[in-house]
């Protein structure tokens, strides 16, 4: 049996016998899994790896911060930040069709990413590209390796001819429990260690309807009050996923105060999963639903009304888009 320092000090061996001297690039993407390949691969061949982070503004509240400074501040990753989020606004406008949206996230998400490599690249000898590709990834897609495809979050093609790189995967036998217990002993952020699984397109899935500014600001404000309750209570790791999504298109009367109201639901949808095939609602206790409830109403202003899924997967996906 092997402890995290056991696998830590395989990989950074291996990683250093594959690289050697040349430069190495990896996509942050705020999760866990690329956060931990990045740091093993820093421990191993340190500033010889820059980090580009796309910020599509569709992360939620604190996240881009969570890799731009605490991320940076615990491992002292050289880190190039894309902000793209106006980019990736002005591609969304008008567009409510799920899966329209993820592609033009995709599309667009590869672009950037392209272009910021191609900046890399153009100071050095960069050869390789990290990918934090898991066992269960590698089972799943029948165990090849090989050069270049960007299998990114986004489920986007490959990088063009000319943006080659080799593959390093350092997370390539290990399962999700075994890079949560790494990432700690590297000492990554714990909000990061711990983030349950986030979709690649982000809160434009949760978002029913055109994606804007104004539509993210308050999605954005929700979510992060059902992340803090929950956090609060002690039951973050009882949850798989807890998305929150804004029914953007839909209002309903409500009153406050002496006033009439006329806003917009947002939907809580927290899970209980093993792998995201199928799931069941989590049966959140009352008190921690009232909280979130009441503080939504009371602090997001457009928001009138909160309801909870009670739908298990299936015949209900997790995300509503
Ligand atoms: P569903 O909604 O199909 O989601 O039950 C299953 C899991 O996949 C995540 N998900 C995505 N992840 N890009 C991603 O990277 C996507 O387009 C996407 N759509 C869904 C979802 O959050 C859940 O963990």
């Amino acid at each position: 049996t092997w402890t995290n320092e056991g696998i830590i000090a395989e990989q950074v061996a291996s990683i250093r016998a594959q690289v050697g001297d040349k430069q190495v690039i990896c996509g942050l993407s705020g999760g866990v899994d690329s956060a931990v390949a990045a740091a093993l691969v820093h421990r191993a061949v340190g500033d010889q790896l820059t980090c580009v982070f796309v910020d599509h503004g569709l992360l939620r509240a604190g996240e881009a911060e969570q890799v731009e400074t605490d991320y940076v501040e615990a491992t002292g990753i050289k880190l190039k930040v894309v902000n793209a989020a106006d980019r990736f606004l002005a591609a969304l406008a008008g567009v409510t069709d799920p899966e329209q949206k993820r592609k033009i996230i995709g599309r667009e998400f590869i672009r950037v990413f392209e272009q910021a490599a191609r900046e890399v690249a153009e100071q050095g000898d960069v050869e390789f590209l990290v990918q934090g590709t898991l066992y269960p990834d590698v089972v799943e897609s029948g165990g090849g390796t090989g050069t270049a495809n960007i299998k990114s979050h986004h489920n986007v093609g490959g990088l063009p001819e000319d943006l080659k790189f080799a593959l390093v995967e350092p997370l390539r036998t290990l399962f999700k429990d075994e890079v949560r217990a790494i990432g700690a002993e590297l000492g990554l952020p714990e909000a990061m260690v711990w983030r349950h699984p986030f979709p690649g397109p982000g809160l434009a899935i949760r978002i029913i309807g055109e994606v804007t500014g104004d539509r993210l600001a308050i999605l954005r404000a929700a979510d992060r009050i059902a992340r803090e309750e929950l956090t609060a209570a002690g039951l973050d790791r009882d949850v798989w996923q807890f998305p929150v999504v804004l029914l953007a298109d839909v209002r309903s009367v409500g009153v406050q105060g002496d006033g009439r109201t006329y806003g917009h639901p947002v939907v809580l949808r927290p899970v209980s999963s093993e792998d995201a095939m199928t799931a069941d609602w989590s049966r959140l206790p009352y008190p921690v639903l009232a909280h979130i409830s009441t503080r939504i109403t009371n602090e997001v202003a457009e928001v009138n009304r909160v309801v909870l899924d009670v739908t298990s997967k299936p015949p209900g996906t997790i995300e509503w888009e």
